[in-house]
């Protein structure tokens, strides 16, 4: 068992499953056109995310980290025609690529862009006592999951579903060897979820297109 047949098996599923998808596969063209690094979600992974908030019934979902919107145009796509989705984005360059994606996708009604440093535009939303969000992905600078975590709770409410990416990053988040920002953020994330009543998490390893990595999947109690 090596990458090459996670590689494979991965395109096995995305054929069968997902297809030619034109919106998606021009929106990482694009992306790619524009410079932008492939650390999107693959393929099924965007339509794993689509499926769990169709399931959860999201209408108001909440991203942080949007790169050029190919997880976007796939939470977008999960709501009904009344939803909304809130996206986060650092970089100006990859918001750009992002609102023409989206645009292009055809769901730019339901989707704002809101640039800036992401913990800023949380506290905003915050103080300015928007809705609580129904489900929530969190996929920026991993280091800062521990105040994405704090932030986002106060945007929740009973019954919110928040999942993060990049969880396992090759293993290295039980490595206690590892020491760098990103892991350590993941790994106080992942305590955090443990500690607080509030919640009920677990987390899944995945191998595919994009290595060995992972999700965690919480939901706010109360
Ligand atoms: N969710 C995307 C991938 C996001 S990659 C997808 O699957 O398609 C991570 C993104 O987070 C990058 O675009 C990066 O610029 C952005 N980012 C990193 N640090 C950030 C911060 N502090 N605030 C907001 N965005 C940040
Ligand atoms: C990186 C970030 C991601 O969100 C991802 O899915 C893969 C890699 C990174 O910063 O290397
Ligand atoms: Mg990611």
């Amino acid at each position: 068992m090596n990458e090459q047949t996670w590689h494979a098996v991965d395109e096995w599923f995305c054929e069968r499953l997902i297809g030619y998808d034109p919106a998606l596969d021009d929106a990482l063209a694009a992306s790619a056109k524009a410079g932008l690094r492939a650390i999107n979600v693959a393929p099924n992974q965007g339509k794993f995310l689509y499926l769990l908030a169709r399931i959860q019934g999201a209408r108001r979902v909440l991203e942080i980290g949007t790169l050029g919107g190919y997880s976007a145009i796939w939470l977008a796509r999960a709501l009904p025609a009344d939803g909304t989705l809130v996206t986060l984005e650092a970089m100006t360059a990859n918001a750009a690529v992002a609102r023409a994606n989206l645009a292009a996708a055809g769901v730019s009604d339901k989707v704002t862009v809101v640039e800036g440093l992401a913990l800023d535009s949380l506290d905003r939303m915050v103080e300015e006592g928007v809705a609580p969000f129904d489900f929530i992905f969190i996929d920026a600078d991993k280091s800062n999951n521990p105040h994405y975590l704090e932030r986002v709770l106060k945007l929740s409410r009973p019954g919110t579903v928040i999942v993060a990416d990049n969880v396992v990053r090759d293993g290295r988040v039980a490595d206690e060897a590892h020491r760098d920002d990103d892991v350590v953020g993941v790994r106080r994330y992942i305590d955090m979820l443990a500690h607080d009543a509030r919640l009920e998490s677990s987390a899944v390893q995945t191998v595919g297109a994009k290595g060995w990595d992972g999700f965690a999947i919480t939901v706010v109690k109360a």
